[in-house]
């Protein structure tokens, strides 16, 4: 088995940083190498004690090695929406995005669009993503299909949706089961692919449909499910008026078994602290898109709140509402988000959350998100000066901090020199 190693400054985190000066909660390492055999890191320590007989040794001095970032919540069809010109939500939806996703019943598009979509996430540095797929089970079974060629840690599954939406993007309650259980048994655990159970959200779900989804999380507690809640004031009208029975939009979740620890929760802003409690109690995660929240106008992510009523959140880009691929851009409108509301978004914080914080929050902390030996090796290069302006903002740069915060304000693909998938470049390569 060939062995390979990196050398760099290498940061990983621990656990979660508490304060800003909590440096314990992490590992960096100046002159650190990682050893890396079978897509796997081995080991991780300064360079003088590594063992380098016998093993390739490749040097990406002075840039700074991270684990891959991990974005929990994109769309596969959407990225010839983004930047579509709608006022909201609802309009964004019909206008541009229901349009653009019938395309996706065409399995050869789905298979073309597959490569360029994973192509355009380890631009970014992204190494794991969760994905919504089209209505169409070709949609997720091509972007499956190419992930596994790639060797690529993927969690995607098919939208359910049979109502509220043109023709040609519905399915139905019976439909919507049978593709996603043959979808599941086709690809869930395979390689480094897991399956997420996707009924896109409550308006376009009917009751039947929901139980259908009921039905495939019973039967398969290890898979993920994703679906989007409290977005905007307009959706949340329109979801508790077709579900009159349930208490609040989060109930109608509730009420069909869809909320429980790997339950990811797009968007989440506009909830109730009966809502906040129903979803701890769950420990359902709820997601940050901070560029697609701020695009569509959606609404300001309290953090903080969330946080105190004892929940886990997550982040991530929400192609293509979202406006950008780039953990790294976003965080910093995740920053000023949180800046509005008066809370902080330390870098130490920052980066923990795209890598360790993201990883544990879909439960594969163990895989990935760090640089601990027995994890995937999935890895990022990050330069801070990478564009002029970088640079010269660098030239004052006292430490590690400042670094980390040029790479979160300023950062994008051009501060991505490489990026890792298990263990093989993937970006510099192309
Ligand atoms: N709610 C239901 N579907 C979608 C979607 O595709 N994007 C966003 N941002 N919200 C949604
Ligand atoms: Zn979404």
């Amino acid at each position: 088995m060939s062995r390979t190693i990196l050398r760099a400054r290498l940061l990983s985190y621990l656990r979660a940083p508490e304060h800003p000066d909590d440096t314990e909660s992490f590992r960096y390492i100046e002159d650190g190498a990682l050893l890396i055999e079978g897509g796997l890191i081995r080991r991780i320590g300064e360079y003088s004690t590594l063992d380098t007989v016998g093993a390739e040794v490749i040097d990406h001095r002075p840039h700074l090695v991270m684990p891959g970032f991990i974005d929990t919540h994109l769309h596969f069809p959407q990225t010839q929406v983004i930047a579509s010109w709608a006022a909201e939500l609802l309009d964004w939806l019909n206008d541009y995005t229901f349009p653009e996703e019938i395309r996706y019943a065409d399995p050869e598009l789905c298979a073309q669009m597959a490569g360029r979509f994973l192509d355009r996430l380890t631009d970014h540095g992204t190494t794991t993503a969760v994905a919504y797929a089209s209505v169409h089970a070709a949609s997720a079974e091509a972007l499956f299909a190419e992930a596994h060629i790639r060797n690529m840690r993927l969690i995607t599954g098919k939208v359910m949706m049979d109502r509220n939406a043109p023709e040609g993007l519905c399915d139905t309650a019976q439909t919507s089961f049978d593709e996603s259980a043959a979808l599941i048994a086709r690809w869930h655990g395979r390689g480094r692919l897991g399956y997420a159970i996707t009924p896109r959200f409550a308006i376009t779900s009917s009751p039947a449909q929901m139980e259908a989804a009921q039905a495939l999380a019973l039967a398969h507690p290890d898979c993920h499910i994703q679906t989007h809640l409290s977005e905007n004031h307009a959706e949340i009208a329109l979801a508790c008026r077709l579900y009159p029975q349930a208490k609040d939009y989060t109930d109608i979740y509730a009420r069909y078994g869809l909320l429980r620890a790997n339950s990811l929760l797009g968007h989440a802003l506009h909830l109730s602290d009966r809502e906040l409690s129903a979803l701890a109690e769950a420990d359902a995660k709820p997601v940050f898109c901070p560029t697609s929240n701020l695009y569509l106008g959606s609404g300001l992510f309290d953090d903080a709140r969330l946080r105190e009523a004892g929940l886990s959140n997550a982040i991530a880009t929400d192609i293509g509402g979202g406006t950008s691929y780039s953990m790294l851009q976003t965080l910093a409108e995740g920053y000023k988000v949180l800046q509005l509301q008066g809370q902080r978004m330390h870098p130490y914080r920052a980066f923990d959350w795209i890598t360790r914080g993201n990883a544990e929050a879909l439960g594969l902390a163990d895989r990935i998100g760090t640089l601990e030996p027995g994890s995937e090796a999935d890895l990022v290069v990050l330069d801070a000066r990478a564009t002029p302006a970088m640079a010269q903002r660098m030239e004052r740069a006292r430490g590690l901090v400042d670094e980390l915060f040029t790479l979160q304000v300023m950062g994008d693909d051009r501060a991505v020199l490489e990026t890792y998938i298990a263990g093989n470049p993937a970006k510099g390569a192309r």
